[in-house]
């Protein structure tokens, strides 16, 4: 809807808005209404952009009305995150069949010679990848090759990587994921901010433009392995470098402190600490936690392991990944693990 109201502005005609629900939700008929009486025809049409034949109806619909089909914006997107051996055939399918065949019908069902432009909303995630996202990022690395294929044949395609939009769309409504990948480094754009780069992209004459905000420091931290691996350690070195010092620090301390416990108080202290970490993330009171649940019991789901990941971090100094997470029985279990990451960095201290 932000982009149809960009294109008002630009002083577009006709927009189609197409949706598997139509103009059937409140806060589009809302918005559609506020255009109402303004020069401009908005249309919210219900189709599925993965159904060939819907399109083609469509591209029959637009092609019989009084303007030219000018420009395509290729937003869909569904979403099914989890780790990628929980994935099957059918979340896969799911999320890449609006993005690959929605891509393939506008292609194929459209008057690709009368076009100024095919644009795709890709992913900032297929540069710097994201943890539980395979079948998303597959989905849209289709996409940023698909505009060099549009570009071979003639037509104007150029795709969009975003990073985090701030002020509308999927992130946006959800405070508990925006609130997550901010932490990680990506930061919301604002509408303003992200139309002046759509602009920005669709005058470069490029197939593929990144528009994101990520504080580079805060994502190396979060991704240290994938932060030193040849694409990215010249742009985050400096930072890794730094980081990965500040956090032996706070690993020997913390260990310093255990080690100074007597021996029959450490588990205890370290499954408190943990504890204190999963009640923020499961928003319950600790002293709700039964530590002898397995993780999953407790309602831990792939994104809040890579949260319980980062609060380690943070708060141990030591590295857990999520797949150490997976094979933990429960807290007792991970306390032993995050006890012997501790007890290996006063080793190496010393
Ligand atoms: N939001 C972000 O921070 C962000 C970041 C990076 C990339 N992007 C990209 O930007 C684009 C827009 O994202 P968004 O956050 O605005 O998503 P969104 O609010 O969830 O909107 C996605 C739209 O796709 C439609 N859709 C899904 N499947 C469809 C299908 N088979 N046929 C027709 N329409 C379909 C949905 O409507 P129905 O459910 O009614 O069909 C919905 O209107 C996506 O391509 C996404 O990958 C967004």
């Amino acid at each position: 809807m932000e982009v149809a109201k960009w294109l008002i502005g630009q002083g577009v005609g006709k927009i189609f808005l197409a949706s598997r629900s139509g103009a059937a939700s409140e806060d589009l008929k809302r918005e559609l209404e506020q255009i109402e009486g303004s020069e401009v025809s908005v249309e919210a049409v219900a189709i599925d952009i993965a159904n060939d034949s819907e399109v083609k109806g469509l591209m029959q619909q637009i092609n019989e009305g009084p303007l030219p089909l000018k420009g395509i914006f290729h937003g869909a997107m569904v979403l099914d995150d989890g780790f990628l051996m929980d994935m099957d055939r059918e979340r896969f399918s799911k999320v890449m069949k609006p993005k690959i065949l929605g891509a393939l019908n506008l292609y194929q069902y459209s008057d690709t010679e009368a076009l100024d432009y095919f644009v795709s909303f890709s992913s900032i995630s297929t540069f710097v990848g994201n943890k539980g996202q395979a079948n998303y990022i597959a989905a849209n690395a289709f996409l940023d090759r698909f505009s060099d294929y549009l570009r071979s044949v003639d037509v104007n395609g150029i795709t969009v990587n975003w990073g985090v939009l701030g002020e509308s769309g999927a992130v946006a409504r959800d405070g508990a994921l925006s609130d997550h990948l901010s932490r990680e480094g990506l930061k919301g754009m604002t509408n303003a901010s992200a139309l002046a780069a759509l602009e920005v992209a669709m005058r470069s004459g490029k197939s593929q433009v990144g528009a994101f905000e990520i504080d580079w420091d805060e994502w190396s931290v979060a991704n240290a392995d994938i932060a030193q691996s040849a694409l990215f350690s010249n742009l985050v070195a400096t930072h890794v470098n730094h980081e990965s010092e500040e956090i032996d620090v706070v690993a020997l301390a913390m260990a310093e402190a255990i080690a100074s416990l007597p021996e029959d108080e450490r588990d205890e202290r370290i499954q408190a600490l943990l504890c204190i970490g999963l009640s923020k993330i499961l928003k319950l009171s600790e002293k709700r936690i039964d530590r002898r649940q397995s993780l999953d019991n407790l309602g831990i789901d792939s994104l809040m392991l890579i949260e319980l990941a980062i609060a380690i971090q943070s708060e141990f100094g030591v590295r857990v990944t999520t797949m150490d997470l997976l094979k933990v029985a429960n807290i007792v279990e991970l306390g032993h693990l995050v006890t012997s990451k501790l007890m290996e960095t006063l080793g190496r201290a010393a």
